[in-house]
């Protein structure tokens, strides 16, 4: 409960008032009028005596307040000099705008070092993955002029895993560039009709190689689905799929299956790529779209992962107005959703925007 200075000062007049009348009525010969003007003059001396001192006293703290606040340049409060001088309790009004400020700043300062801790365990994650193929392809180059060149069959072998260890290099720091441009919000996406079913077609021969090598079956669902036309930049949403597939192959199980259904609601198509493989287990879940992220570090750069596929992916989908999402169970699969938004075939093709 908040009390204005007047009412303070009434109250604490009007209690000093009785007291004085009442110790004033035990004095011998004093009559009712003296009591009365003693009363009246007690109670208007004390109300504008008490009144002034919190006025004056707490008003100009305020001001002063108000003052370095000013100084400061602080914009961010929100109450003005006049709400404040006006308002009946300045200093709790004040004292609320001030915790409201630390806390906005508390979390700036919050959000800054977490930026700073990112930034830094990036750069760590960056150098130590362009560290690993360039002193792989160096160990291999430095071997070959030491001598083993003179041996043709080595010379062959070292000269082979060189280029591969480059050919990693070359698809990290292409990732790289990509993330960088997706999240700085420099690429731009080419909107147009793609056939998500050709795509996905063209994608599992590309891909055909690398699931035979696992025993993996790849499949399209429904098989009656002919076309499905939507609105989106193919060749991101290649990428998309491609990485999609892809892991599936790499982190599926051998001898596996993997199915990408293409579902249809009244705007959107809803794309799923499921893999019946290890799963991933739930901690690891939420974080596999964080940069250089992988469940199982050894197993997947052997794979030659960067651990940046999805983080892609993510953003991406996100240009496309679409959010990922993924469920898994152990030993039975997983499977990674999204949408995108339809074309409704029409004489004018007319399209419909994604939420
Ligand atoms: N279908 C899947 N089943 C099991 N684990 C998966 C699956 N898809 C992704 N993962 C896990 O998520 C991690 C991150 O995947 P992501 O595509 O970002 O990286 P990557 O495949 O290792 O490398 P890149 O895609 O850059 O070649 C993988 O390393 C893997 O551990
Ligand atoms: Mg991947």
């Amino acid at each position: 409960m908040s009390f204005s200075p007047r009412i303070i000062a009434f109250f604490l007049a009007v209690l000093i008032t009785l007291v004085s009348v009442a110790f004033l009525s035990f004095v011998p010969d004093v009559t009712a009028a003296m009591l009365f003007v003693v009363g009246v003059a007690c109670f208007f001396a004390t109300f504008f005596f008490v009144f002034y001192t919190i006025d004056i006293l707490v008003f100009r703290e305020v001001e002063q307040i108000y003052k370095t606040i000013q100084k400061l340049k602080i914009r961010d409060f929100d109450i003005s000099r006049k709400n404040l001088l006006r308002s009946v309790n300045p200093i709790k009004k004040l004292n609320s705008e001030i915790s409201v400020y630390v806390t906005k700043k508390q979390n700036e300062i919050e959000e800054l070092k977490k930026m700073e801790q990112f930034r830094r365990e990036f750069l760590a994650d960056v150098s130590h993955e362009l560290k690993t193929p360039i002193f792989a392809a160096q160990g291999f180059i430095h071997t070959l002029i030491d001598g083993a060149k003179e041996d043709p069959k080595t010379l062959d072998r070292f000269l082979n895993r060189a280029a591969k260890s480059i050919d990693g290099l070359d698809a990290l720091v292409r990732d790289l560039v990509t993330l960088s441009q997706v999240e700085k919000g420099d690429l731009k996406m080419h909107f147009e009709q793609i056939d998500l079913k050709h795509i996905t077609e063209e994608i599992f021969e590309q891909l055909e190689t690398k699931a035979e090598k696992r025993g993996v079956n790849l499949k399209i669902k429904p098989k009656t689905l002919e076309k499905a036309f939507v609105k989106a930049d193919k060749q991101r949403i290649t990428q998309v799929l491609t990485n999609l597939v892809e892991n599936a192959i790499k982190y599926g199980k051998d001898q596996g299956k993997i199915i990408v259904e293409i579902e249809e609601d009244k705007k959107h198509f809803h794309i799923s790529v499921e893999d019946d493989g290890p799963g991933i287990p739930p901690e690891h879940l939420s974080r596999i779209f964080e940069r250089f992220y992988r469940v199982d570090k050894s197993r997947s750069r052997d794979t030659g992962g960067t651990g940046l596929g999805l983080a892609i992916v993510k953003h991406i989908l996100n240009a496309h107005n679409s959010k990922i999402t993924v469920t898994s169970k152990i030993d039975k699969g997983t499977t990674f959703k999204f949408k995108l938004a339809k074309i409704i075939e029409s004489s004018d093709e007319k399209l419909v925007d994604g939420e």
